[in-house]
């Protein structure tokens, strides 16, 4: 955190820092090498971002994960208009492009990956069949865990990401026909696909009924939409915690819900629910529908 807020110059972080920094002793000359490490990444990645910044070899993984998790955060303040920085640094500083948030949300869905979220995305993508339509693609997290011998498509309505999919692809050796467009209005025919796809999009997306009717028309009879959603909670206290915090977050995510009723807008637009999975309180939700 000292390491992100030297490079930030904010004056309330560096106060705050500061003053536990030297309550516990810490003098920067006088870092040890692990903590110089952690020191330096932290910089690194308040400077280039959690995509191009390498983690140390002798950095341990708690602190690797501590590091970048108070990047993220930090990174989204600046998202939602972090008043603090904005004292402290020019304003072309905290103007986010779109390649850069597209580079941020990357970084940050590879972190959740990491602390689980890859295995969910093994089972909605791995168990799909055939021709498939991943509906928010974004960078192509999913790719590598389709089936070698399905026939796939992306569409997404972030060119950015479509561009880091694309190269994702590459990498992997799989092909991908990938388009920019809106998941309400899918400019396929009707019955093209087997599966539909979407992982983390419902949240986003404006019209969640038009997105999930779209769905249901382009599968062809015998057809799954299988999603990887975060959820409104199971238990009431939660889901009020949910509720009240949904607002600073659509902020800080640029319009992601964090209190959605995914099963409920499933049901709505005429999906039968096959298979439900949840966890973290139902926060996670894994569900497979059928026309
Ligand atoms: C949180 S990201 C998840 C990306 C990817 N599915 C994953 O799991 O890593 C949400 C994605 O949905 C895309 N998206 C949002 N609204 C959309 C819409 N109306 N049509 C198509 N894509 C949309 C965003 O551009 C973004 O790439």
């Amino acid at each position: 955190m000292l390491g992100v807020t030297s490079i930030n110059r904010c004056a309330a972080c560096e106060r705050v820092h500061g003053r536990w920094g030297r309550a516990a002793g810490l003098r920067l000359e006088r870092l040890a090498p692990a903590e110089a490490s952690a020191y330096t990444y932290g910089q690194a990645l308040a400077v280039v971002g959690l995509a191009g910044a390498e983690p140390p070899a002798d950095l341990s993984t708690r602190h690797r994960r501590e590091i970048e998790a108070a990047a993220i955060l930090m990174q989204l303040a600046n998202l939602a208009g972090n008043r603090f920085l904005e004292r402290a640094a020019p304003r072309s500083q905290l103007q986010v492009g779109d390649a850069r948030t597209a580079r941020l949300l990357d970084a940050g869905m590879r972190v959740f990956d990491r602390a689980g979220i890859g295995r969910a995305r093994a089972r909605v993508a791995g168990r799909a069949r055939g021709d498939i339509l991943e509906i928010g693609v974004g960078t192509g997290l999913n790719l590598a865990a389709y089936p070698a011998d399905a026939s796939l498509h992306g569409i997404d309505v972030s060119e950015s990401a479509l561009a880091i999919a694309a190269s994702r692809a590459s990498r992997l050796g799989r092909r991908v026909a990938l388009i920019t467009g809106d998941s309400a209005a899918l400019p396929y025919p009707d019955a093209s696909f087997d599966a539909v796809v979407a992982t983390f999009v419902l949240c986003s997306v404006g019209d969640v009924g038009a997105t999930l009717r779209e769905a249901r028309r382009v599968l062809r009879p015998g057809g799954h939409v299988r999603l990887l959603e975060h959820a409104r909670g199971e238990h009431p206290a939660l889901a009020g915690i949910q509720h009240w915090l949904a607002p600073a977050w659509a902020r800080a995510s640029g319009g992601c819900r964090l209190d959605h009723d995914v099963v409920a807008a499933v049901s709505n637009a005429g999906l039968h629910i096959v298979e439900e999975r949840r966890r973290g309180a139902g926060v996670l939700v894994e569900i497979v529908a059928a026309a």
